[in-house]
């Protein structure tokens, strides 16, 4: 069957087999290899992307179900060659060991982040919640997720216009 669908901003068009799941179709047909797969199981949450903005795990989706929908990865995460806030927190706050659930947390930590701009610790640990990390012992992730929220709220500032000169109104 063919599917079409968007992935990080850009149309799709595929061949695909029916029975394919969404994480396989991204790394074996798109060659989109950032989103992981670590389980049978659906409990790792390495798999996860975004679909319509939303994290899901990708190995709980056949990639038909995304037909006509929004798909991003965490190589969509990336802006103009300049890292999200997220990844750059993951690397200023050693958010990973070995690297294998890394896509996957920096999926679920921009979707909390852009719905919650100053999330608490322990909100931060319940979006998380449905993943695993064998390395880090999860406290420099929440930290990453920490810092990439404060980055995202100075970036914000900066952007902000300046305020008019007291007076100045004609
Ligand atoms: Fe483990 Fe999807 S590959 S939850
Ligand atoms: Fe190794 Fe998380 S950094 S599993």
């Amino acid at each position: 069957m063919q599917v079409s669908m968007t992935v990080n901003g850009e149309p799709v068009t595929q061949e695909i087999e029916g029975r394919l799941l969404l994480v396989h179709f991204l790394r074996d047909q798109l060659g989109l290899t950032g989103t992981h797969w670590g389980c049978d199981t659906s409990n790792c949450g390495a798999c996860v992307v975004w679909l319509d903005n939303e994290p899901v795990k990708s190995c709980t989706v056949l990639a038909a179900m995304a037909g006509g929908h929004e798909v991003r990865t965490v190589e969509g995460l990336e802006k103009d060659g300049v890292l999200d806030p997220v990844q750059q927190g993951f690397i200023e706050c050693h958010g990973l060991q070995c690297g294998f659930c890394t896509p996957g947390m920096m999926m679920t930590a921009r979707a909390l982040i852009d719905r919650d701009p100053d999330p608490s610790e322990d909100t931060i640990r319940e979006a998380i919640s449905g993943q695993i990390c064998r390395c880090t012992g999860y406290t420099t992730i929440v930290r990453s997720v920490q810092w990439a929220a404060a980055h995202d709220k100075a970036t914000e500032a900066e952007a902000a216009p300046e305020p008019e000169p007291a007076g100045s109104a004609s």
